[in-house]
Parts: structure tokens; C-alpha cells; sequence
């Protein structure tokens, strides 16, 4: 399996850190924060790995990443021209999936402890359709929160709603299979200006074909001050 992790964005919610540096190459204990999507998918059996990153912070990645040789992985680099949103930076993926028919996509600040590798095997046992990952939070609002049916099926994801359903949110770890770039194809940008993967997840969801897994350990988005020093002590004995 291949897998694509999104480094680009703004980074509005750590500015100033993030005027001088993209927020993936911010410090989390002891490595910079890329490096744990990396040992992640590296840990659970995936090497041939696609960033997707920013022109100006692309030349940082490649100065500390190289090929990812040293790192035990083959590393591809993709330019997301401007910040138009998760899916957005996903199609810049298509011809690098090519004919995976299933491949996984880490949001490159989201942390976590625990091992893809049971979610992974899960998703190959999956016919089709797409599974995401949800944690229990307290503040749910601040995410894409699913709404289920009586039988437990995720119906729709709310993104960030002011009064959420459930206290589970949907991680930034979604696992696709190659019918996702002709979804995003059929969507348009939101209020914001983005190309959503909530939009592209519920297209999915609408089909019937949107599975979910929980996170049972630790987990965080490290976008704001906050969960980004969270993040730190978590990681501090970290040594992968
Ligand atoms: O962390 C989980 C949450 O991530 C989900 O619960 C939400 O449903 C999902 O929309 C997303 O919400 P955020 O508001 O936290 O997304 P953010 O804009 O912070 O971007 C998350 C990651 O995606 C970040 O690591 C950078 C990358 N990204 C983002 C955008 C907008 C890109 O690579 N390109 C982009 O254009």
C-alpha cells in the first residue's frame, strides 16, 4: 500500500512560528513533527510514501528528508500551489496512486500513538469504499464529528458544527480506495474557499460505503498552541 501525507496549509492557528516555518517542520519533542507520520507508516509496513507540501517549505523538507533513504523510505514530493483545501492537496496525488486501488492519507499533524497496522489490515479486508479513524474528544466541535444511524453507520460528518452530535471526531488518518479522485472531481470549494474531505467523506458515507475504526490510544491535532505543546511532552520520550 502507498500512502500520501498532506504537509502544506497555512498554518494560520500557530502564527507567528508558522511565518518562518511550515508547521510540519515545527519541533514535537525531540523531532520535527513529520517525522512521526513517517515512522508511523513506516512502522506499520508502508515505505513508498507522497508529501505534499507548500513551494516555499518544499525545499525545507527535502533538505531534511532527502529521498528518505536515511529514514528507511522512499519519499515523493508534490507542490500544492496554493492552500485550496485537504482534498484539494489530495488530487495532486492521482497519478503518484496511479494503480493502488487502496492507499491511505495521514493529515501530517495529527499525532498519535498508537499502531495503523490492526486499521490497515481492517481496510484490506474492506471491498471498497473508504474507512476513517474516530477518537472520543472534548471538544469535538473544533472537528469533522459523524453522525450515526440506529445501526451504528456513520450517515454523514458534520464539519466543526456548532452543536455537535456525538463527542467523536473523524482523525486526520482516512484510508481510500481509488474511487476517491473521481469524488473529489464532483466537488466545489466551501464557504471558505476549500475543497473539504468532509464533502468527499460523505459522498462515501451517502453510498453506504464509509467504514470507521476507533483510535484507542493517545491522539491529537497538533494545529493550535495548545495541542501543539500537548503534543511535546507527549513525544518528548519519544525515540523512534
Ligand atoms: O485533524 C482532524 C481534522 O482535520 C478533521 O476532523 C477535519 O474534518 C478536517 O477538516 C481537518 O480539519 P482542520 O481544520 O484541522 O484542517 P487544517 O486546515 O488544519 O489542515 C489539516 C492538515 O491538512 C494540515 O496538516 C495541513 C494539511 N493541508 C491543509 C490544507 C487546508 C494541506 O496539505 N493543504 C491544504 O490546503
Amino acid at each position: 500500500m502507498k500512502a500520501v501525507i498532506l504537509a502544506g496549509g497555512t498554518g494560520t492557528r500557530l502564527l507567528p512560528l508558522t511565518r518562518l516555518l511550515n508547521k510540519h517542520l515545527l519541533p514535537v519533542g525531540k523531532l520535527p513533527m513529520i517525522c512521526y507520520s513517517i515512522n508511523s507508516l513506516k512502522e506499520a509496513g508502508i515505505t513508498d510514501i507522497m508529501l505534499v507540501t507548500s513551494r516555499h517549505a518544499a525545499g525545507m523538507f527535502t533538505a531534511f528528508l532527502g529521498s528518505g533513504q536515511e529514514y528507511g523510505v522512499s519519499l515523493t514530493y508534490r507542490i500544492q500551489e496554493e492552500a485550496g483545501g485537504i482534498a484539494q492537496a489530495l488530487t495532486l496525488s492521482q497519478s503518484y496512486i496511479g494503480d493502488e486501488t487502496k492507499f491511505v492519507v495521514l493529515l501530517g499533524d495529527n499525532l498519535y500513538e498508537e499502531s495503523l497496522r490492526p486499521h490497515l489490515d481492517a481496510f484490506a479486508q474492506q471491498q471498497d469504499g473508504a474507512m476513517v479513524l474516530l477518537k472520543q474528544v472534548p471538544d469535538p466541535e473544533r472537528y469533522g464529528v459523524p453522525v450515526f444511524d440506529e445501526s451504528g453507520s456513520i450517515t454523514y460528518i458534520e464539519e466543526k458544527p456548532s452543536n455537535p452530535q456525538t463527542n467523536s471526531c473523524v482523525t486526520g488518518i482516512y484510508m481510500y480506495d481509488s474511487s476517491v479522485f473521481a469524488f473529489i472531481a464532483t466537488q466545489s470549494p466551501s464557504q471558505r474557499g476549500e475543497l473539504e474531505i468532509t464533502d468527499v467523506n460523505n459522498v462515501y458515507a451517502s453510498q453506504g460505503k464509509l467504514e470507521y475504526r476507533h483510535l484507542t490510544g493517545w491522539w491529537t491535532d497538533a494545529g493550535t498552541f495548545q495541542s501543539l505543546h500537548e503534543a511535546a511532552i507527549k513525544m518528548m520520550d519519544d525515540e523512534p
